[in-house]
């Protein structure tokens, strides 16, 4: 695993001295195994949120805050991002390896294959209410899936199962757009990439056949691979816990979905053109809206900025915020929203209070705007990230389960209510 116990630590407690074991990763992070704090101690540590807490060790993605650095099994983002395309950036982070030419012909013929969704589902997509949000459908489909698809046990035939869910999560994105719009669904086909293949089921039209442009095709493999995969965030950490109950793989990846629809995780792409929409339509002034992000007794927070991890530029978000530029000037031609969130971005990098709580765009502060110029509806956004955050979530399931630490995650807690009091009769109440 590339760990080596270099050093210890030792705490006091009630003048006895403990020692704990320091873990270091192969990028130095350092960590305090704690693991027997309790039983020697008596202690638990308190830490709402995990800031501080190492739930796994994990050889997928590394990524540092402080330096704005992301790579995915050791090669960095921007090199991925300018050269890979989904399809082999997935096979690299569940695999551990960039595919040879043979490896990846044979991921493309298996996606291919598992591209059409069982017909008994259709029916589930067509009884959703049509105002269900399309993560809600996604959720509850790819749980659903277990039952049309039974897992496979062997090591080929799990290599099966994930290709089978990243392929179909694709083909039922788009099955769900079509069904909200009330429209024939449009088969994937065999002559088509995995990207090229979700916008012509998206978009395709007997009226208005779709025409794929390359550049928008270049511009969907670069948002996908960009959300690949992110360590130990909020969706990720659920899809690990919920798997640690040895649940099935489409339960616990269905779990990430639940869990990556808050606004304050990938519900965000949507709540920053929301957000940028309002100030556009209203014709709220930038300063206002700062003014509003800095007051502590408004709930109000400038979507798309800051990040739990990222205390410098989110190196994802240089990356799509010059792809805004070459997609808006392929497609749509300039968009007052893109012009807002630049002027936005501007104030924000220069005002003591964003500077002093390193605040800087995260990766969801320029996607949407991507995404609406590719022509993708804003609530379907979250269902964007979601397809390419599958592979790391598969590829994190995966270790998770390959892991001779393995656990069941649970956590403890501080107890803060009524100590023992006695049972009253509802007669004496
Ligand atoms: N606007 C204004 N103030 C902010 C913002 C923001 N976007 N983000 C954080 N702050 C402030 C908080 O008010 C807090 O201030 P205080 O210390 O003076 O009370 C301080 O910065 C720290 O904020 P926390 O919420 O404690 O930071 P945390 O690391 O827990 O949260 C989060 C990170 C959830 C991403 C937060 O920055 C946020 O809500 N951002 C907006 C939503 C967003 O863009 N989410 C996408 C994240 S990336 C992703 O999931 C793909």
């Amino acid at each position: 695993m590339g760990q080596k116990m270099t050093d210890s630590v030792t705490l006091t407690i009630d003048g006895k001295t403990y020692t704990f074991p320091v873990i270091i990763g192969t990028e130095g992070e350092k960590a305090i195994d704690i693991t027997r704090l309790r039983q020697e101690t008596g202690f638990i540590t308190f830490d709402p949120g995990f800031g501080n807490t190492g739930s796994c060790s994990s050889s997928i993605t590394f990524m540092n805050g402080e330096k704005g650095v992301l790579r995915y099994r050791g090669i960095p983002i921007e090199q991925l991002a300018e050269k890979s395309t989904f399809v082999e950036t997935a096979y690299l982070l569940i695999n551990g390896h960039l595919p040879s030419l043979e490896e990846l012909n044979r991921n493309r013929v298996m996606l291919n294959d598992s591209s059409l969704v069982h017909e008994d589902m259709h029916i589930f997509f067509q009884n959703f209410p049509k105002a269900s949000h399309p993560m809600g459908i996604l959720s509850s489909m790819v749980n659903a899936l277990r039952s049309f698809y039974p897992e496979l046990k062997d090591e080929d035939n799990i290599t099966k199962d994930f290709l089978n869910l990243i392929s179909k999560v694709r083909t039922m994105a788009a099955m769900s757009y079509r069904f909200s719009k009330g429209e024939k669904i449009v088969y994937p086909r065999h002559d088509l990439t995995y990207c090229e293949n979700f916008l012509n089921m998206m978009f395709d039209s007997p009226v208005r056949p779709y025409v794929l442009d390359e550049d928008i095709v270049r511009a969907l493999n670069v948002f996908l691979i960009l959300h690949g995969d992110h360590e130990q965030n909020c969706s990720t950490a659920a899809v690990r816990v919920v798997g640690s109950g040895r649940v099935n793989l489409y339960a616990a990846i269905s779990a990430g979905i639940a869990a990556l629809w808050g606004p304050l995780h990938g519900g965000a792409n949507q709540a920053v053109i929301e957000m940028l929409t309002d100030i556009h339509k209203n014709g709220v002034s930038i300063d206002e809206v700062i003014k509003k992000a800095k007051d502590k007794n408004d709930p109000f927070r400038l979507m798309g900025f800051g990040h739990r991890v990222y205390k410098t530029y989110d190196p994802r978000a240089k990356i799509m915020k010059k792809m805004c530029d070459k997609v808006l000037s392929k497609i749509s031609g300039p968009d007052p929203l893109l012009d807002i969130a630049k002027q936005l971005e501007e104030v924000a990098l220069t005002d003591p209070y964003f500077v002093d709580h390193n605040l800087y765009p995260n990766v969801d502060f320029y996607s949407g705007i991507v995404l609406r110029a590719i022509g993708i509806p804003t609530n379907m956004f979250t269902v964007m990230f979601a397809i390419g955050r599958l592979p790391g979530w598969i590829s994190q399931w995966k270790e998770s389960m390959e892991d001779p630490n393995w656990k069941i995650s649970r956590p403890r807690q501080i107890y803060t209510g009524l100590s023992e009091h006695d049972y009253v009769e509802l007669k004496d109440r």
